[in-house]
């Protein structure tokens, strides 16, 4: 959470500009407030406002931020609230350091003790590390070996960019547990919390990993570690279209990713066969194997425990990433676990993981973004290949991540190739699907708009997605949903049902189609509004979101569509964006 861009040139750049238009790459990592410093002759200007990147826009005039050397930060609030005080870049009290942070310092108290005389204007944990910085320069330190000293100091997680006026051809950047990439541009360098914002520029980066700190000069850098001691890196191509990540004719990039779907769900299939081999060979030869995630990656696991179980009836167990560490006995050496993750950067996920490695056992991961932290502390790790997703709510990559467990599941049973053959046909189903509920939704979300709690059930492979329809609609329309196995409701949750209240069934033409139906049955009786999502109908429904009809066992891909449509279509029906729900933001990279 929190985006952070810079960048180091040779020549006079309209520095402003460049840095604003790498922040808007960044905005869904944070968006409460946001600055951008940049030297300017011998002396740092500061620009922050609350609000945010269009607040900021409207405020400062960008094209005038002119420089060679710059910083900015978009804020999701941890360590003090929204104000302008607390938006980053902090700048020392002598004017001549700025630097903007990417994590939690969790000593900054302790830290903050020892600088007596330094006069705090924001509340936030980042001030400490820029008046640490002027104390060590204040004591005849360099630039870079002040920063190596407070690198040494400071505990937590973080990723760092500092300018100095004294020494406007250097930006220093260091990370810890919080993302941080390198790019290499022709007599330039940048550095920023993900690839999105370096692609505008140039498709070579440099990954910075734990304990690295960077200088960045516009035609050089180097590496080192913590103690000073120099380190090799090797620079790496990365291939995203900019265009990707574009919201195009869309309204919001939520819509724009829900409507790619039958795009990303071809690209999914996309995997070379023996990297799915790879996967089906670890888990049966795995002595347990464990799934785990956050959030809807991790409803994606519970759809993949599902899945794997009655295609390939293998079982594996499924555990939430920020519950790992108190369930975390039964690993051994031969254990094998896969992480499924988006971003690839969740410190929930990266937490566990280093756990699970110091332990032994084999960490395995299913992500989107290349390249990412995840990514390249596994031992192996498949690409969902579902290009950028900026809008919070994740979607499209979702059902990327069913597709992958599909055919890992397909692979285990040595069908591979004909499990594909059948999912080439999801991409037409998913386009059907999304045109049979684009207007449906809009016109039901109208009516569940002053609702005030929307229930979601479902049996066997439809509860994850009952839990991940609920997800979807909580986040982003601020409406009460709760997903739940549909059995489950009798055991406690029918007694909030009443007359109107909706009830949203997700019941396929599949082996549980009767069970769930009598429990959407039960609702009614209690004067429940009941909706379903099917691709059969029955008059007990007041609503049906129809699917087209496809193989049993791909309902779930099919499902979350008409789901994604009406979270998406209450949030824009009750003023919300759902493209910056409050509160959220995409990649989570704190505790
Ligand atoms: C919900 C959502 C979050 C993420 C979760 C994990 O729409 O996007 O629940 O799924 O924060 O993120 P990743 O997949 O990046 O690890």
């Amino acid at each position: 959470m929190c985006g952070i861009v810079g960048f180091v040139s040779e020549k006079e750049e309209n520095a402003g500009k460049i840095l604003f238009d790498g922040l808007r790459k960044l905005e869904y990592r944070g968006y409460d407030s946001a600055g951008i410093a940049v030297i300017s002759g011998d002396s740092i200007n500061l620009e922050k406002e609350i609000g945010t990147l269009d607040d900021f826009e409207a405020a400062v005039d960008v094209d005038e931020l002119n420089g060679k050397i710059g910083i900015s930060h978009t804020r999701w609030a941890t360590h003090g609230g929204v104000t302008k005080l607390n938006a980053h870049p902090h700048v020392s009290q002598d004017g001549n350091i700025a630097i903007v942070h990417n994590g939690i310092i969790e000593n900054y108290q302790e830290l903050k003790n020892d600088l007596k005389g330094v006069k705090f204007i924001s509340e936030t944990d980042t001030e400490v590390i820029v008046a640490l910085m002027q104390k060590e320069i204040d004591g005849g330190n360099d630039f870079f070996e002040a920063f190596k000293k407070v690198l040494n100091k400071i505990e937590g997680s973080y990723a760092i960019l500092a300018i100095n006026a004294r020494q406007p051809g250097v930006m220093l950047a260091a990370k810890n547990e919080s993302p941080l990439i390198l790019g290499k541009a022709l007599g330039k360098m940048f550095a920023a919390s993900d690839s999105m914002p370096l692609l505008m520029h140039t498709s070579e980066v440099i990954y910075l990993e734990d304990g690295e700190i960077a200088k960045l000069m516009a035609k050089s850098f180097e590496v080192f570690d913590l103690k000073g001691n120099k380190i090799a890196k090797t620079i790496s191509k990365i291939e995203t279209h900019i265009e990707s990540s574009e919201k195009g004719m869309y309204a919001h990039f939520m819509l724009k990713e829900i409507m790619e779907q039958p795009n990303s769900l071809k690209r999914s299939l996309q995997q070379p066969y023996g990297d799915v081999e790879e996967f089906a060979k670890a888990i049966s030869q795995a002595r347990g194997v464990m799934l785990i995630a956050c959030g809807t990656a991790l409803h994606a696991a519970i759809a993949g425990q599902y899945l794997l179980d009655r295609i390939a009836q293998k079982h594996v167990n499924v555990i939430n990433a920020s519950e790992f560490s108190y369930l975390q006995t039964s690993l051994q050496k031969n254990s094998l676990v896969i992480a499924i993750s988006q971003s690839g950067e969740t410190a929930d996920v990266i937490n566990a993981l280093k756990k699970i490695k110091q332990k032994g056992a084999k960490v395995y991961s299913i992500v989107n973004v290349e390249g990412s932290s995840i990514a390249r502390m596994s031992d192996k790790t498949i690409g969902i290949k579902a290009g950028p997703e900026i809008g919070v709510a994740s979607t499209k990559a979702f059902t990327s991540q069913l597709s992958i467990l599909y055919q890992i599941a397909f692979a285990l049973i040595g069908k591979l190739e004909e499990g594909r053959k059948e999912m080439d046909k999801l991409s037409g189903l998913a386009r059907l699907c999304l045109d049979m509920n684009l207007d449906k939704t809009k016109a039901l979300a109208e009516k569940l708009a002053n609702k005030r709690d929307i229930y979601f059930i479902g049996r066997g492979i439809n509860y994850p997605i009952a839990l991940e329809g609920a997800l979807k609609t909580k986040e982003i329309s601020y409406l009460h949903a709760e997903g739940m196995a549909a059995g489950e409701l009798k055991h406690g949750t029918l007694a909030l049902v009443e007359k109107g209240t909706p009830v949203i069934a997700i019941n396929p033409n599949d082996f549980v189609h009767a069970e769930t139906l009598s429990n959407a049955i039960e609702t009614k009786a209690r004067g429940a509004f009941v909706i379903a999502i099917s691709d059969k109908n029955n008059p007990v429904y007041d609503e049906l979101l129809s699917i087209p009809g496809a193989s049993e066992e791909f309902y779930p891909i099919l499902g979350i569509i008409p789901l994604q449509l009406l979270a998406y279509q209450l949030a824009v029906v009750r003023g919300k964006n759902p493209d910056k729900p409050r509160n959220l933001a995409k990649s989570v990279t704190v505790k």
